[in-house]
């Protein structure tokens, strides 16, 4: 990349100045995601990066949601978003009202909530949860209260994904990741038919007959793990572009076949406006503190939890 090298050198001189860390989340693009980010990862590896590093400023390399989890949890921060605009549709699925009610007509049942939500959200829930830990946190809190049933909101896909390998009745809601939504189990079929012996990877934001043709499903870094782990002849990963790209450049001996689907929300980050979002402290992310004390109980019970 060289017409962006000032530009890089600009964001690390300013990372130093201001003694702040840039945690990039899997989908960020490969210009961000290797040459800038100080962590990378998933939810779950980015909330725990925040909540640990020794930093004053923390530049949140993905969604608003990521940066109201780091904000929750490391109140000392100053956290920053380089586009305040840079959303989530699960996030905007539902409101801390909907959850009060949805408590008022399942008195005693656990609300276990999908991180991929508002403060106001997690400020009404039991315990979060990621992609990557769903299943554990659902059968925990379970056995914990005693139920034989849980709320699980507000990803009615992984929702059902989770319901497929538990016992647990799981009750949800209407979410959708737009993006991940898109994939069907034609595709799927499809790829197949196209590429013979090919590897199919997805989300667990996939509709459930998605991840049932698929041949592994997990978080974004478990499906990162997985690839360079089997190191396959060729695979598909059914879920954000930047990813393939990601996982490509650390994989050179692996062919990637590349249906994907972007998230606008998360390619409102760029190389130019972290920079910006740096040099003009913008646009700081801040949590109303009796909102932020109840979400971060969610968050820290999920983060209690063995890796
Ligand atoms: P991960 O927790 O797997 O990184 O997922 C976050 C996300 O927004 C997926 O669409
Ligand atoms: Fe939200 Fe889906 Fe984008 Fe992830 S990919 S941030 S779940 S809209």
């Amino acid at each position: 990349w060289p017409g962006i090298a000032p530009l890089v050198h600009g964001i690390n001189q300013l990372k130093k100045s201001r003694n702040a860390v840039v945690l990039a989340h899997n989908y960020m693009t490969p210009d961000i995601f290797n040459l800038i980010g100080d962590f990378r990862g998933d939810s779950l590896q980015l909330a725990r990066e925040a909540a640990s590093v020794d930093a004053e400023v923390i530049v949140q390399a993905g969604v608003h949601f990521m940066a109201e989890t780091s904000k929750i949890l490391a109140p000392e921060k100053t956290v920053l978003i380089p586009d305040m605009e840079a959303g989530c549709s699960l996030a905007e699925s539902i409101t801390g009202a909907d959850i009060r009610l949805i408590k008022q007509k399942y008195p005693g049942i656990p609300v276990v909530t999908y991180v991929n939500t508002t403060a106001d959200v997690k400020a009404e829930t039991d315990v979060c949860c990621t992609s990557s830990n769903a299943v554990q946190v659902v059968e925990h809190v379970a056995a914990e209260w005693g139920v034989d049933k849980v709320i699980l909101i507000p990803d009615k896909y992984l929702a059902r994904n989770v319901a497929a390998v538990t016992d647990i009745e799981i009750i949800t809601w209407d979410g959708r990741c737009e993006v991940h939504e898109q994939f069907t189990a034609e595709d799927i079929h499809g790829l197949r038919d196209a590429h013979p012996g090919v590897l199919i990877l997805a989300h667990p934001e996939c509709p459930p007959d998605v991840l049932e043709a698929a041949d592994f499903a997990g978080s974004t870094s478990a499906l990162s793990n997985y690839v360079s782990e089997r190191s396959p002849n060729k695979v598909v990963l059914l879920t954000e572009c930047s990813m393939s790209d990601n996982v490509a450049s650390a994989n050179p001996g692996v062919e990637f076949v590349k249906p994907c689907n972007l998230c606008p929300h998360m390619k409102r980050i760029t190389l130019e406006n972290i920079y910006d979002s740096l040099k003009e402290m913008k646009h700081e992310v801040l949590v109303d503190e009796d909102v932020r004390i109840e979400a971060k109980k969610a968050i820290d019970a999920m983060l209690a939890l063995p890796n």
